[in-house]
């Protein structure tokens, strides 16, 4: 790809779930604006994300979005070098709001469009980090989020190897759908981050699964071990705070040690974490503990769904001169690689 403008500033669109976000990001690494609508009071009641609700949703609050995001940014779409946008992977009537919205916008204002893939926002969301002059390759990335638990090598920008991911419920999704037999609030992961250091993390003996050599996670059987200790109790005695304790440190102790694994045998420089389980003050402190590694995660907010990873992301495909079609669509499982 041949170069083309070295300096960027792009306005990005992320509405592939349940969060509608609009960014200025300039030059891939300086956020000028990251407006987040979060729809989560919107889908508690459901105990989980409920897909019309949510296109609804980002359909009534996308315009404001924007507006605000350009506002905050103190610029108008002239002074826009391009709009990216996330086509996939995500829900598909969430994501047709969002690539829509920067489709008219490309065509009224002529501006070069990217469809951006989440995942790639996720991985990006760490050059939006004060340790981003830091960064060198190969870094092994954990994307770990409600819908990914995915190890990728990456080499170079844009180059990934994909090393190993989950084989059923990702981490985040786990996190939900305990949070939601131990009834607490949704989604699970941050009510369970809260309320687990009041628990006896050894309390319960909850499985590992990670008894292969390969990269690959499985969190369903964990899911199913601790549904079933629940059913010892009576509904009103639960310990939630123990189960909570054991269940996450499964979890973590999972996640750092296929980390480490795939980290040591690939010569990363580095550990990268992303996604919104990657907020998790535990899974922080025991990867950076155990890993003699730097490990690097992104500020909570960047951690969760935002537009400003997209714009990250977006930064280095427009220096390298990739532009998209007015045609591009959304694509609901898009592949990393
Ligand atoms: O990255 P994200 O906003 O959306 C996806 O791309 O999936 O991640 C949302 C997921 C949810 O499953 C949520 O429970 C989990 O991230 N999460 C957490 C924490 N904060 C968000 N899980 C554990 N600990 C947290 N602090
Ligand atoms: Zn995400």
């Amino acid at each position: 790809m041949s170069s083309t403008k070295q300096t960027s500033r792009i306005l990005a669109i992320e509405t592939s779930c349940d969060e509608t976000s609009a960014a200025v990001v300039e030059d891939g690494r300086t956020i000028l604006s990251n407006i987040i609508a979060s729809q989560v009071d919107l889908h508690a009641q459901f105990g989980g994300v409920f897909p019309e609700v949510a296109s609804r949703r980002h359909i009534e609050v996308i315009h404001a979005v924007v507006q605000q995001a350009l506002e905050e940014a103190h610029m108008g779409l002239d002074d826009i070098d391009c709009i990216a946008v996330t086509r996939g992977p995500g829900l598909v009537g969430s994501l047709l709001v969002g690539v829509n919205m920067a489709k008219g916008l490309a065509l009224a204002r002529n501006k070069p469009l990217l469809g951006i893939n989440h995942i790639e926002g996720h991985i990006y969301s760490l050059w939006l980090t004060e340790q981003a002059n830091e960064i060198e390759f190969p870094v092994l990335t954990l994307v770990v989020s409600g819908g990914h638990t995915e190890l990728y090598l990456m080499t170079d920008h844009g180059q990934y190897k994909h090393l190993g991911g989950t084989l059923d419920d990702a981490a985040g999704e786990a996190f939900d759908k305990v949070g939601r037999l131990l009834g607490l609030p949704f989604p699970g992961g941050p009510a369970i981050d809260k309320l687990a250091p009041s628990g006896n993390a050894t309390a319960y003996k909850f499985p590992r699964a990670v008894m292969d050599d390969g990269y690959n996670f499985s969190f369903s059987g964990l899911k199913t071990a601790v549904s079933r200790q629940i059913k010892h109790f009576d509904k009103n005695k639960l310990p939630v705070a123990d189960l909570a304790a054991s269940f996450q440190t499964a979890v973590i102790e999972a996640l750092v040690t296929k980390t480490a694994w795939a980290a040591e045998a690939h010569g990363a420089t580095a550990v990268h974490m992303a996604g919104g389980v990657s907020a998790n003050r535990e899974l922080r402190r025991t990867m950076t503990q155990q890993l003699s590694l730097p490990v690097r995660y992104p500020t909570p907010i960047l951690c969760t769904d935002n537009a400003a990873m997209i714009g990250a992301a977006a930064h280095w495909q427009f220096v390298n001169g990739r532009r998209d079609t007015l045609n591009i669509d959304v694509i609901p499982s898009l592949q990393l690689i």
